[in-house]
């Protein structure tokens, strides 16, 4: 009889201990390409967003060529950050502090009192240090190294492998932007949202339109990917049950959930009506900011509500209305699983397993050999990156 497979492949302090996390930041988050948003976010020249990468934030600046570049968020007088989230139409940078002022394109423009105070400074010998970013189907990328390989070559292989959508195409309509702060670690998220196992059991209800036991997944280079087709019933009545118009691209060979883990904390879903990102942020920890982006066909908002709620009425009628533990949904219960929302299943299941983390009876007795088979590998993913020793600066 074989042996059960068991982890953890990564030690409990991995989740937990403020060192480990540092040391993820330095060389996980400051070495690789970190996703910054949707190139939409970015549409006049002066618009600009700030990315934490690692230890390091970034600025992504769009110019009045139309181009973006990327900065350290670091003003070169004295090293203070020239500036906060997001901005609109900025002219030029100005750090707060002492007004040392640069153009869009990063090069140092201003000093205040520069005859009084700096008579020898080389003004135009001084810029803002170069990052890289890059498009890449339609989200913004950026990485703290300004010679850092192509964002291709990082997806290269796992491309063919994602969703046929265009995410340019599509629209993000108002209220759906979805932020939460999750009380575990970014790697409880992330292994959550890679475990295949749990589909049918956490998500028995929430997800029951998807065929779980076809699930066809697996690691390309340090990315995951998945698909899933529909099962019978909801394909067979796609016509009225499907949530929002159906994604141009995806025709019936592709029709089904794609859900990939792009290396190291953005989820991709993409589905039949809709395209997501899905941003895992580590804060602390045993803390995850996690930020949704969906978009749709076009359609205008009127068409965009009204098919919210056909699609509701006729769901209830043909799949029926009942949580995982058979009950009728409950938004107002005191137990989460009653309230029949996919997003916030998962948040308490991080949430319990990281309050188990700390208790010294914690261990794990088995893990699935297939669907669990994703976690194991992407904590050897992580052990991988926190053992490079030319990164552990
Ligand atoms: Fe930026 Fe002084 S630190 S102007």
């Amino acid at each position: 009889m074989s042996k059960p497979i068991t982890m953890p492949i990564l030690p409990v302090e991995a989740y937990t201990s403020q060192e480990w996390f540092d040391q993820e930041q330095r060389v996980i988050f400051g070495h690789s390409w970190q996703f910054a948003g949707l190139a939409e976010d970015l549409q006049d020249p002066g618009d600009y967003i700030t990315v934490q990468c690692g230890h390091q934030n970034l600025i992504v600046v769009k110019g009045s060529d139309q181009h973006l570049r990327a900065f350290h968020n670091l003003c070169r007088h004295r090293g203070t950050q020239l500036l906060r989230a997001v901005g609109k139409k900025q002219q030029a940078l100005t750090c707060p502090y002492h007004d040392w002022t640069y153009n869009l394109s990063g090069q140092l423009i201003s000093v205040p009192q520069k005859e009084k105070e700096f008579p020898d400074l080389e003004i135009d010998k001084i810029c803002l240090h170069k990052a890289s970013v890059d498009v890449w189907r339609g989200m913004l990328w950026v990485h703290p190294n300004p010679d850092a390989e192509p964002i291709t070559a990082w997806f290269d292989a796992c491309w063919e492998h994602l969703g046929p959508h265009d995410p340019n195409r599509l629209v993000e309509y108002p209220n759906i932007y979805y932020e939460k702060t999750i009380r575990a670690n970014w790697k409880i998220v992330a292994e959550n949202f890679i475990d295949v196992y749990h589909l049918a059991h956490l998500h028995s209800s929430t997800l029951r339109m998807y065929d779980h036991a076809k699930a066809q997944f697996s690691f390309i280079g340090d990315h995951y990917v998945f698909w899933e087709p529909l099962t019978a019933k909801y394909r067979d009545n796609l016509g009225q049950l499907i949530p929002f118009k159906r994604i141009q691209e995806m025709t019936d060979e592709h029709l089904g959930a794609y859900a990939s883990w792009l290396f190291p904390n953005l989820g991709l879903s993409e589905g039949e009506s809709s395209w997501g990102t899905f941003h895992a942020i580590p804060m602390a920890p045993d803390m995850t900011k996690v930020i949704v982006r969906s978009k749709f066909e076009p359609m205008t908002n009127w068409e965009y509500t009204k098919q919210q709620w056909k699609s509701g009425m006729s769901w209830h009628g043909i799949m029926g209305n009942k949580t995982k533990y058979g009950n009728k949904p409950d938004a107002n219960s005191e137990d989460p699983m009653d309230w029949n929302d996919l997003m916030e299943e998962d948040v308490y299941v991080c949430e319990q397993q990281q309050k188990s983390l700390n208790n010294p009876l914690f261990g794990v007795a088995a893990t699935a050999n297939h669907g669990e088979s994703t976690v194991r590998n992407f904590q050897k993913i992580i052990q991988r990156w926190m053992e490079i020793p030319s990164k552990n600066t």
